[in-house]
């Protein structure tokens, strides 16, 4: 059976490689110290575990869901997002629950792309962005995420021509795998640039609760007229720790919300009932597990960047997210070399940074999921097994 040609290029064989070297280290008896995959170490709060049990105990709940989700799940979005961000949404129009953001994000391109119509894309990024591209039969057009720019695109940079032919643009900040945050100026230059072309923005804010030293990162629906033009996608799984609940929704521009309800009508029936019970429980219930998750990979990169330092590897501290985006020892250039002599010699597991795209190749992603004790034997290992 032949695939089709659209799933080429899908899934990154660098991911692949690393788990199957992993997987072989595993094999010879050494212990995997793995800061690779971005998944919560810590579970969900106990009241949100307590609506989640209650659910599944409601046997009303057993019948398919309504796919836009339940009417009480996005007024409380809606007033989750008036509280936060100080922006006003319509329940019923300008929100959406998703299966997780990445359902929204790796769907949404088939609403606005027909074949090779192009898409303002991050690179590096998060894989999904590009995979619903192509999905889509979409042409990415890649906007390149440069140190020397803040890790923000450069709008001026992209040609007239493709800028009149793109119809769409993802963003993401606070950002994976970079790590870096955006400012008020940033997403209204975003705004300008996608009205003067008409360009649908999709924003990923699914860190925007994980922020560091006073830092509080914003929605970018707070730029007057950005509903006009654009999408947030949002997350619960890393602010409440339940990214295997699979819960997220997008709220802002009516009619691109419209487009992905009308998707993914035709695809799915929404989400289980008591996981969104859930959810509703972890947007309004006590907010106590954020600060804690905000204290712990607060701790945790600061062990992590002190102790890298200590040993000669010097690294940005990140303000936001639960990454840290490292450029490689000066002896490397290949962040995939790096990453697999790294397994190799002390079994810690990272993210060559080139299988998020070509511009991050030079770093090797780190996440911050695992204990400090953990994290310190990482570096511990690190510095016994490399010389920088
Ligand atoms: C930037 C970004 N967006 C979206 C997602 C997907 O989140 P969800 O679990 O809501 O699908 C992730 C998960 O790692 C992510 O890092």
């Amino acid at each position: 059976m032949e695939r089709a040609r659209r799933l080429e290029n899908l899934t990154s064989a660098i991911f692949a490689e690393i788990d199957l070297l992993k997987a072989k280290v595993a094999k010879t008896g050494k212990e995997i110290i793995n800061l690779g995959i971005g998944s919560p170490d810590q579970p969900p709060a106990k009241h949100v575990q307590e609506a989640l049990l209650k659910g599944v105990q409601n046997l009303n709940n057993y019948g398919y869901p309504t796919s836009r989700g339940l009417s009480l799940l996005r007024e409380t979005i809606t007033h989750w997002y008036k509280k936060r961000f100080g922006v006003s949404l319509d329940p019923e129009k300008e929100t959406l629950v998703l299966m997780g953001s990445q359902d929204g994000l790796g769907h949404l391109p088939l609403g606005y792309l027909d074949e090779g119509d192009i898409a303002l894309v991050p690179d590096p990024g998060y894989p999904v962005y590009a995979a619903g591209v192509r999905l889509a039969g979409g042409k990415i057009y890649p906007m390149p995420l440069l140190k020397e720019n803040a890790f923000l695109p450069d709008l001026q940079a992209i040609p007239e021509e493709v800028a009149r032919q793109a119809k769409m643009m993802i963003l993401n900040y606070p950002n994976n795998p970079v790590a870096a945050v955006a400012n008020y100026d940033f997403f209204r230059s975003v705004v300008e640039f996608a009205k003067k072309y008409d360009i649908l923005v999709c924003h990923d804010v699914a860190y925007s609760e994980l922020a560091f030293d006073g830092y509080k990162p914003m929605s970018f629906l707070e730029i007057p007229g950005a509903k006009d033009i654009g999408v947030e996608f949002h997350s619960v799984s890393k602010t409440y720790n339940m990214a295997g609940c699979r819960l997220g929704f997008v709220v802002g521009n009516a009619e691109a919300i419209d487009t992905l309800a009308c998707i993914k009508s035709n695809i799915d029936y929404g989400v289980f009932l008591p996981v969104q019970e859930a959810g509703i429980a972890a947007l309004t219930g006590p907010q106590d597990i954020v600060r804690q998750n905000v204290e712990n990979y607060r701790r945790r990169r600061d062990l992590l960047i002190e102790g890298l330092a200590k040993i000669g590897w010097y690294v940005d501290k990140p303000l936001a997210t639960m990454f840290v985006w490292a450029s490689l020892p000066a002896d490397y250039t290949s962040s995939v070399q790096f990453a697999r002599q790294l397994l190799e010699k002390t079994g810690v597991v990272v993210v060559p940074g080139i299988a998020f795209g070509g511009q991050g190749e030079g770093y090797v992603r780190i996440a911050l999921v695992q204990e400090e004790e953990i994290i310190a034997k990482a570096v511990q290992l690190i510095g016994e097994n490399f010389k920088f």
